[in-house]
């Protein structure tokens, strides 16, 4: 690593999630920056709207909720025979599942829940294993951290897509998770943040979440991109995902792929960060992933005539070829090294 200076501080945003044992409350982030507000997720159809509407949000983020929403939904079943609760379990895991698509991490969370009562058909087992998925969460963030921090160089500039920081995950983040070390240990670089449309989680989320933590970010229109990486302003990219398929493939917040495509011409590095529970073993390609398409009025508002046609696709596939490598917590590899994240997710089963 290039010369230091003295060790910088790291002012966290407010979690995304708070759990004190039994109780589950969201962040609502459709109200960042400028609202700082919890919501009790006091039954199963709050926290269904809640991951829906984007109040929470970011793969692993929604993961760590479902583990949560599960637990509190089962809290009045504690007790009942053992076929009744894994019943009453498998329909709210289900329902959660149809809340959104496209990251794996909701649909991961809620089938090891499941697995779980197999043998332990209690809150209790239950609630541990939601604990562990956040702990597992919060340790991979930092080994994301530790295996991408090098890349990022004194005097380097990064682009990130999305949000897929603190607010999405817990902890670090992933693809935040380099730049928060890097801060930390004095490097100095900086941050081109685009501003995600339609729902701008790079104007709201992103910037806010840097900025805050001391590091030298910028936002720019997501079609600004092109003529930066032209006049050679970018270093590398770090963008998260919200499912890596078997192949290598990443499904990321749209727009990602045409961030890929520039970074490939202009001959810049572009990095995918990801923890083993975003790999999806089960998913041979992107081709394979369910992509969400979102109401029409996130694109038309606020300018739009209302009755305009929209196309409003939430996520787009970037082909493995275009990716340099991935920021893993088992370290930065390649598409050929994809077994070792493999191994990794295996090992996070219950
Ligand atoms: O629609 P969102 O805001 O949930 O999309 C989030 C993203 O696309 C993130 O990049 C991804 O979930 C990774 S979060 C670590």
């Amino acid at each position: 690593m290039s010369s230091t200076s003295a060790q910088a501080t790291h002012k966290s945003p407010p979690p995304a999630i708070k759990w004190d044992g039994k109780n589950l409350q969201l962040l609502d982030q459709t109200r960042l920056p400028d609202t700082v507000v919890y919501e009790p997720q006091t039954n199963i159809e709050k926290t269904w709207a809640a991951i829906k509407a984007l109040k929470v949000r970011g793969a692993p983020a929604i993961g760590i909720a479902t583990a949560y929403g599960l637990v509190v939904a089962m809290q009045p079943h504690d007790g009942a025979a053992p076929e009744d609760f894994r019943r009453a379990l498998k329909n709210a895991a289900d329902y959660l599942i149809s809340a959104r698509p496209t990251a794996v991490n909701l649909e991961w969370a809620a089938k090891q829940m499941c697995e779980v009562a197999k043998s332990t058909p209690t809150v209790a087992a239950l609630t541990r294993h939601a604990e562990q998925i956040h702990e597992d969460d919060i340790a991979m963030c930092t080994a994301i951290g530790e295996h991408g921090v090098h890349l990022i160089t004194e005097g380097s500039t990064v682009l990130t897509h999305c949000n897929a920081g603190a607010l999405a995950v817990s902890a670090l983040g992933t693809a935040t998770a380099p730049m928060y070390l890097a801060h930390k240990q004095g490097v100095r670089f900086s941050v081109f943040a685009d501003e995600t449309r339609p729902l701008l989680q790079g104007a709201r989320l992103t910037s806010w979440e840097l900025a805050q933590a001391g590091i030298d970010v910028s936002l720019l229109c997501d079609n600004m991109a092109a003529s930066l990486m032209q006049a050679g302003k970018v270093d590398l990219v770090i963008v998260g995902t919200d499912r890596v398929a078997a192949n290598g493939d990443v499904v990321n917040k749209i727009g990602t792929l045409g961030v890929a495509v520039l970074a490939k011409h202009f001959g810049v590095p572009f990095y995918v960060a990801c923890p083993a529970s975003t790999y999806d073993l089960d998913t041979a390609t992107g081709a394979d992933v369910p992509i969400e398409q979102r109401d029409a009025d996130e694109v038309r508002a606020p300018w739009a005539l209302p009755g305009v046609k929209v196309h409003n696709p939430a996520f787009d596939v970037t082909p493995k070829d275009l990716v340099t490598g991935y920021i893993t917590n088992v370290g930065l590899i390649s598409t050929d090294q994809l077994n070792v994240l493999a191994d990794a997710n295996i090992n996070l089963r219950p």
